[in-house]
């Protein structure tokens, strides 16, 4: 290797950006070039221009390339081209086949979701988040067929689990919500957009802290205080009420109550927090985890049983029969 290339190599290694297949599908063409890295070596893998049809997607797919990387001058664009497509198609959900649409808008608001967790300050973004999901709100009221199939589809894109675990809750409450018929349109939007930003606070968390099997205190608190982190966030910034933000500062402390604690901790903690910690919880059971494997949905609907003890018997029931055809 000439002195040129280890040096040009060198500085490849601290100006690359690493992206996964995921964040291709909803181009046309690459705007960039795609490097892979073997051996040590960036080599350019698809130039920039090339259609990004179906063809190349499924050749990625074919060979396991699950990740590519970019300079860094071509991420910030990259980032914008995702955001434009989110409030594009944000804006058109009406507009073609409501299955595409309700895959599609989750896939690209599990991208941006990512991008915000990068940088939390950026308010744009967190503004457009925001919006799209109270348009996917009432979209999903009126095509309530789809929310399994997003989530389906949304665990086949294999995003990170803190991107993925709160877009699957919102979209199993969602459905709950609707089928339970006790909440008004206001206050479901209210709980959908609740549980979707109720995670923000992970993107302070280091990640190989989310790849450990064996947390110490320390790192089980840093953990565990995301949520906190998540009000302080959003807090001012978007128009959620206190109520709300406080669903999001508190939703961990029902799971992590001792099943003696749980009927009491029902009962302070109001049946919203308890609606957005179980369908939290039963998400995070039936999915697998860096350091443990998934459950089944009737074991995990077992173990949330305690918190819901008897004062929400009847919500329980309804839920068993939920998940049923959810998870059919
Ligand atoms: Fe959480």
């Amino acid at each position: 290797m000439g002195l040129h290339s280890a040096i040009y190599q060198e500085h490849l290694l601290y100006d690359m950006r690493k992206i996964s297949i995921r964040e291709l599908f909803f181009l046309k063409f690459l705007p960039f070039n795609l490097y892979s890295y073997t051996e040590g070596l960036f080599k350019v893998n698809v130039t920039s221009g090339t259609a990004v049809t179906m063809d190349l997607l499924r050749l990625f797919l074919v060979s396991e390339t699950w990740f590519f990387y970019i300079q860094k001058k071509d991420y910030d664009e990259h980032k914008l081209i995702q955001r434009r497509q989110l409030r594009d198609l944000s804006r058109s959900l009406s507009v073609g086949h409501p299955s595409q649409k309700a895959i599609a808008i989750t896939n690209l608001l599990g991208l941006n979701l990512n991008y915000f967790y990068q940088d939390t300050t950026d308010d744009e973004l967190l503004q457009l988040i925001f919006q799209v999901v109270k348009n996917m709100a009432q979209f999903f009221g009126q095509n309530q067929d789809y929310l399994s199939s997003a989530y389906r589809e949304l665990l086949t894109g294999k995003h990170h689990y803190k991107i993925s675990q709160p877009i699957l809750s919102a979209l199993l409450l969602l459905g709950f919500l609707i089928g339970q018929r006790v909440f008004t349109a206001k206050e479901i939007e209210n709980l959908f957009l609740t549980a979707i930003l109720k995670d923000v606070g992970m993107g302070l968390i280091p990640e190989e802290k989310f790849y450990k099997k064996n947390l110490n205190k320390e790192e089980i608190e840093l953990l565990s205080a995301h949520a906190e982190h998540s009000e302080k966030i959003l807090e001012g910034r978007i128009p959620l009420t206190p109520e709300y933000l406080q669903i999001i500062s508190r939703h961990h402390q029902m799971g992590n109550s001792s099943l003696e604690k749980v009927e009491n901790s029902a009962q302070l903690c109001g049946v919203e927090t308890l609606l957005i910690t179980i369908t939290d919880i039963v998400c995070a059971i039936t999915t697998d985890r860096p350091y443990r494997k998934k459950e089944g949905i009737f074991p995990a609907l077992e173990k949330i049983r305690p918190l819901m003890g008897k004062e929400y018997s009847q919500e329980f029931k309804f839920l068993v029969q939920y998940c049923r055809n959810f998870f059919n």
